[in-house]
């Protein structure tokens, strides 16, 4: 009811449109005559009344009638917001409804949900449980296994045929590191049988006996007979491997000449890695003295070729590889000297000398407990004399007569630069990098028949299969490189970034930086890592500027363009990047730095024995204790040893006649004489060396890495 009254005062004037005033004004006076009927010619009610009776009653009725219409339509309107009230009501009622139907359903998932955790919460710990039950399995398991297999170890070192001394045998037992063990019983004895028929330039043929397919034909199918035919592509199986985040490298693993590595190799490389059967665990011991190492060297075959062994003779006298001398001569005319292009400005410490070699950024790269950071610059006077030597972890200088500071310096320094170029210059660079992509893009992009890849097939002789094997044994996690250094993985996967951020692999080697003080010493035939190595060039690219200009059109080609197009993809990114290919001399400076770098450059960084076979010279990792600050543990120097065997592999030389391949089968005669020509420019450099190295008055120190009677044909080792 109360609503009802409400709504009258409220509602119903704008809802009918008059005020309520008009029905309640008192009725007015009027003479005005009037008709006899109630209702005017049309039957409607007429407006006024002529009696004042008649006024009176009609107006009257009037305002009844009034009062009763309006109340009946207010009564409607009020019916009409009932139902509307009610169908609101109606509405929020069954929005409630839902509202709380929604709850409801909401408290069923909750429960739901708990119920899930609850069962999720039993299968985890359940989970945990078992987890632990199988890993102390496992490791009781392991723990087992290991302590059997480094007898197994042992006795493997005995089946091979290793005699071992009382000596040699408490060393590697005292190591008890069965991965060591694994690689000694199956590296040596494997380059030592292979060397017995080793394959020379002789082997190199372009058919087999039978005729048949040719030997170099890897990648393409033929589509006739004879030399001249056309050749089809063929799919390769190629595969692209991780190095860094965005850094990978593309391979083959099959070689052109030599094929895939066999299955049991590539079983064992696997085997040696795995982290259950093999973890990787450092075990530091030293050498009580040059006896003792020398004694476990020949036990296990790792002595040189000439005495046995598997590892490659070396063809340099080093000395006390403890000296100054020997330091200076290390980074001036030995593995170290590949660093000086990197000084690009004066000396930091102009009062210690001109010239410096900076391996600081090697300071923040992680290593593992037990191990010391490496990191170190070294200064050198114009007389190529070191003056000091900045450890960069420890943050001092320190300079010769500082006593044992001195000695421990040194070797720091050494050790940083045997790594570094180990990794960086060495299996980055001329590997994985420079070999290797010129070997890929030849295969993949060059029919047998082509010019260019008649040319590489020499300079690529083996290489995918070198450098598969390196792939696999050096650069993973658990593998070699990881083992014999320091480093964590996460530091190998830096140095590798790093490295290939600044890598000028494909720069011309005499277009490279050089500091002015550095250009003097080579003029003056002080420097011959740089002046040999550009005279090297210089003949390598007049023999390939006159290979190419034989057949015209060969350095221009479709094939060619797209050979080149491989390896300049492979350089974006990194310091040097090739340029475009626009003229031959693009050609001509690719083939010629490539050459370069697989015969010239892989024999100084590749030289490795010079540095592996005394292990108070150097180190691959420097132990952080007094006996460790200057000498090689033995656990690193004797794994290091093992992969610079497997470098003792006799291969076909570079300065050979290769007469069953040039000019042979069809192939174009030229080839021979234009080999002919670059053997001869070889001869003559090769004697210029060997005169001042052998002659009346040798030079010192002596340098014989340049000399090209030294070089393998290809990165085949
Ligand atoms: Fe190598």
């Amino acid at each position: 009811m109360t609503l009802i009254v409400m709504m009258s005062h409220h509602i119903l004037p704008s809802v009918l449109g008059f005020a309520p005033r008009a029905v309640t004004q008192p009725p007015q006076p009027t003479n005005k005559l009037s008709f006899s009927s109630s209702k005017d010619l049309f039957g409607r009610v007429p407006h006024t009344s002529t009696t004042i009776v008649g006024y009176a009653a009609s107006s009257t009725h009037i305002m009844l009638m009034l009062e009763e219409a309006v109340r009946e339509m207010a009564v409607a309107r009020a019916k009409e917001k009932l139902k509307e009230m009610a169908k609101e009501k109606v509405k929020e009622m069954k929005k409630e409804k839902v509202t709380e139907v929604v709850i409801e359903a909401k408290e069923a998932v909750k429960d739901g949900i708990k119920d899930k955790i609850k069962k999720r919460l039993r299968r985890s710990i359940l989970g945990k449980i078992r987890d632990f039950l199988v890993k102390k399995i496992m490791a009781k398991a392991i723990e087992e296994l290991q302590e059997r297999r480094s007898g197994i170890d042992m006795k493997l070192l005995d089946v091979v045929g290793l005699s071992l001394s009382n000596s040699s045998i408490a060393v590697l037992e005292g190591l008890n590191d069965p991965n060591l063990n694994l690689f000694l019983a199956f590296i040596p004895n494997t380059i030592i049988s292979a060397n017995k028929e080793p394959e020379t330039n002789k082997d190199i043929d372009i058919y087999d006996e039978n005729g048949g397919e040719q030997k170099f034909s890897l990648g393409w199918k033929s589509t006739g007979e004879g030399y001249d035919q056309q050749w089809k592509k063929k799919l390769i199986p190629a595969i692209s491997i991780e190095l860094a985040e965005d850094l990978s490298v593309k391979r083959i693993r099959k070689d052109a000449f030599t094929g895939a590595t066999p299955l049991h190799e590539v079983g064992i490389l696997e085997l040696s890695k795995s982290s259950v059967l093999y973890p990787l665990e450092d075990k530091i011991a030293f050498f009580n003295n040059e006896a003792e190492a020398n004694q476990l060297i020949n036990d296990v075959k790792l002595q040189s070729i000439k005495h046995d062994g598997a590892n490659p003779n070396t063809y340099n006298d080093w000395g006390d590889q403890t000296t100054d001398e020997h330091l200076s001569r290390f980074f001036f005319h030995g593995l170290g000297a590949v660093l000086l292009e990197q000084q690009t400005g004066p000396s930091t410490k102009a009062e210690l000398g001109p010239i410096e070699i900076n391996m600081d950024f090697m300071a923040d790269l992680a290593v593992r407990e037990g191990f010391r950071p490496y990191g170190a610059t070294l200064y050198f006077d114009e007389d190529q004399k070191v003056t000091g030597i900045y450890d960069t972890h420890k943050e001092i200088l320190v300079k010769p007569g500082d006593e044992d500071a001195w000695e421990r310096a040194k070797f720091l320094a050494k050790s940083s630069a045997l790594a570094l170029i180990t990794a960086r210059e060495h299996l980055l660079d001329t590997h994985l990098t420079g070999s290797n992509y010129l070997s890929f893009s030849s295969i993949k992009h060059l029919p047998p028949n082509h010019p260019i890849r008649r040319l590489m097939n020499i300079f690529t002789y083996n290489a995918n299969r070198v450098n598969d094997n390196a792939m696999s044994i050096l650069v993973p996690e658990n593998g070699l490189f990881h083992r014999f250094t320091a480093f964590e993985y996460e530091s190998m996967v830096k140095v590798f970034k790093t490295g290939f951020a600044t890598s000028n692999i494909f720069e011309p080697f005499p277009k490279r930086n050089m500091r002015p003080e550095l250009l003097e010493l080579s003029k003056g035939d002080k420097l011959p890592y740089h002046k040999e190595g550009c005279e090297y060039y210089d003949i390598v690219e007049k023999f390939v500027r006159e290979w190419l200009k034989e057949d015209g059109d060969s350095a221009k080609d479709e094939f060619a363009r797209a050979f080149y197009s491989e390896i300049r993809d492979a350089s974006m990114g990194s310091k040097y990047e090739l340029p475009e290919f626009e003229k031959e001399d693009a050609m001509v400076d690719l083939l010629s730095q490539g050459i370069f770098t697989v015969t010239a450059f892989h024999e100084i960084v590749g030289t490795t024995i010079d540095y592996t076979s005394d292990p108070w010279a150097m180190a691959m990792r420097v132990v952080d204790d007094e006996a460790g600050s200057t000498a090689a543990d033995v656990q690193s120097f004797m794994l290091f040893l093992l992969v610079t065997a497997t470098t003792g592999k006799k291969v076909p030389m570079l300065m050979k006649p290769y007469s069953n391949y040039f000019g042979k089968d069809g192939a174009p005669k030229w080839e021979r004489k234009h080999w002919k020509n670059f053997m001869r420019d070889l001869r003559t450099q090769s004697f210029r060396i060997r005169r001042k190295e052998c002659g009346i008055i040798r030079r010192k120190p002596e340098f014989k890495f340049f000399d090209p009677k030294r070089f393998e044909s290809s990165v085949s080792v």
